[in-house]
């Protein structure tokens, strides 16, 4: 018999190597090697029943297809829609990731509640027994007879109710739950969880059955996550949100049927997920009265300007090492925007510790939303609060410059929208930007007048 081989792996990135590494080579990260031992060659064939029943070769001329008959249809939730790139794809694979209890679960179940009325669903959860299933599904108001539930984690029992059960829409309920009895590695190692992803993917491709499979993202390593497996399927989402805060943000992460730049937003209600058709409203609900060190800005979220919150604070620094500390917008361009503060404004940030914060857990990588970081910053220094009504929309050059950005009337409609009466933009030669009414525009060559037209200094 063949002898039974020890690799190790990257539970991050899929890499394997012969030897453990605190380290991985490929993707860098740290702590994310693991031990695994692998079927010996000839037992990790896998049972012929498993991937044939769906496999046809022939291949066809691609004038002979026939696209005619609908392919995206709509998922219930509008946000799903908008971050699938205009509906789900008929036959496509579709993996959710995002941390447990982030509630990738509950935005599953909620969507059958919409399909299940035109489609047949089948929802197979590992994780949860039938009556939980039925118990959390009434909670959330989802129901029907074309909703079928299935409490399984073998794979073969997976593909052969859904050979059986014929669903239009298949949703499996995790990933890493799911094993084939075939192979000798346990459930969520990297081996298993792509065996059954590829088995599912053929399910998808050879029945036209859309499949949504979730995926738990696990720092610690101990279960291969969703970036294993993010080559293999069609679509990419990833839910996140932070742990205190009821807003939910979903986002592509890899899209072969539409951009990845979109975002949907829900927030985490008592009856499920709601979804939220105005963010910028609800990221500035809770906004500070006349606080030192916030700004708004406008960035876009592919077709969509959203509004940001962005909070700084500067302290003094009580050791030689100024600390820095930056969540939801990008540690170097932070440091940048410190530095050029010192430098062009004059103001003697080095000597301050510095935290900059995002609100909403919203990430900024957009340098339209230096110039409101540069503002923020300025007004926690000064000690100084911005006018609650004034945005700032501008990227900053080193400087000191503002530069244009991109789509600048359409953030100015969003800012005018949600009541901001100034906004600051950068000054562009010759060209003024469209009026809007009830919003001042102050255009600023560089942040020198920028800082003056907000704090008055
Ligand atoms: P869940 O969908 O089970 O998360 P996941 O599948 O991603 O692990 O969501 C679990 C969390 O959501 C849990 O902390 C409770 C919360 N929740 C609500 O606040 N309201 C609800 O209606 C539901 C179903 C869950
Ligand atoms: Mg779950």
């Amino acid at each position: 018999m063949a002898k039974a081989r020890t690799i190790f792996y990257c539970t991050e990135c899929g890499n394997e190597t012969p030897k453990w590494a605190g380290k991985c080579l490929a993707c860098g990260a740290w702590n994310t090697i693991v031990e695994q031992e692998t079927a010996p060659k000839a037992k990790s064939g896998r049972s012929p029943g498993v991937r044939s029943p769906f496999h046809a070769v022939k291949a066809v001329s691609l004038s002979e297809i026939d696209t005619a008959e609908e392919l995206r249809f709509h998922t219930g939730m509008g946000e799903l829609d908008r971050v699938l790139g205009g509906g789900a794809v008929k036959g496509s694979l579709v993996l959710v990731g995002g941390a447990p209890g982030v509630g990738k679960s509950t935005l599953m179940l909620q969507i059958c509640g919409s399909l299940c009325g035109k489609n047949r669903v089948l929802y197979v959860s590992g994780e949860e027994s039938t009556r939980q299933l039925k118990l959390r599904a009434q909670r959330l108001g989802v129901g029907g007879s074309n909703l079928l539930v299935l409490s399984e984690t073998a794979l073969e029992d997976v593909l052969q109710a859904a050979s059986e059960e014929e669903p239009d829409i298949l949703i499996v309920d995790s990933i890493q739950t799911l094993y084939n009895g075939a192979l000798d590695s346990p459930p969520g190692s990297i081996g298993q969880v792509k065996d059954c992803t590829m088995a599912l993917m053929q399910l998808a491709k050879g029945r036209n059955v859309t499949v949504f499979v979730i995926g738990h993202v696990n720092k610690e390593g101990s279960i291969a996550g969703p970036k294993v497996l993010e080559h293999m399927v069609d679509c990419v989402l990833y839910f996140e949100g932070e742990q205190h805060s009821t807003c939910r943000i979903l986002r592509a992460a890899k899209n072969r049927f539409g951009a990845t730049n979109e975002i949907g937003v829900f927030e985490m209600m008592d009856v499920g997920l709601s979804e939220v058709e105005n963010p910028s409203q609800m990221l500035l609900s809770g906004r500070p009265d006349g606080a030192p060190g916030t700004c708004v800005t406008c960035v876009m979220e592919g077709v969509r300007p959203v509004l940001a919150e962005i909070q700084a604070l500067l302290a003094p620094a009580s050791y030689g090492n100024a600390r820095r500390s930056s969540n939801g917008f990008d540690f170097g361009r932070a440091a940048m925007l410190l530095a050029v503060l010192e430098k062009r404004g004059g103001l003697k940030v080095s000597a301050c510790d510095a935290y900059m914060n995002i609100i909403g857990g919203l990430t900024l990588d957009e340098p339209a939303a230096d110039l409101a970081a540069i503002l923020a910053l300025a007004s926690s220094y000064l000690d100084k609060p911005i006018p609650a009504d004034l945005a700032a929309i501008g990227e900053v050059g080193l400087t000191g410059e503002l530069r244009a950005v991109n789509n600048l009337d359409q953030r100015l409609s969003e800012v005018c929208r949600l009541g901001f009466k100034t906004c600051v933009v950068p000054r562009r030669k010759g060209k003024a930007p469209a009026p809007h009414e009830g919003l001042r525009v102050v255009e600023a060559s560089n942040i020198g007048e920028a800082i003056r037209a907000a704090l008055g200094k």
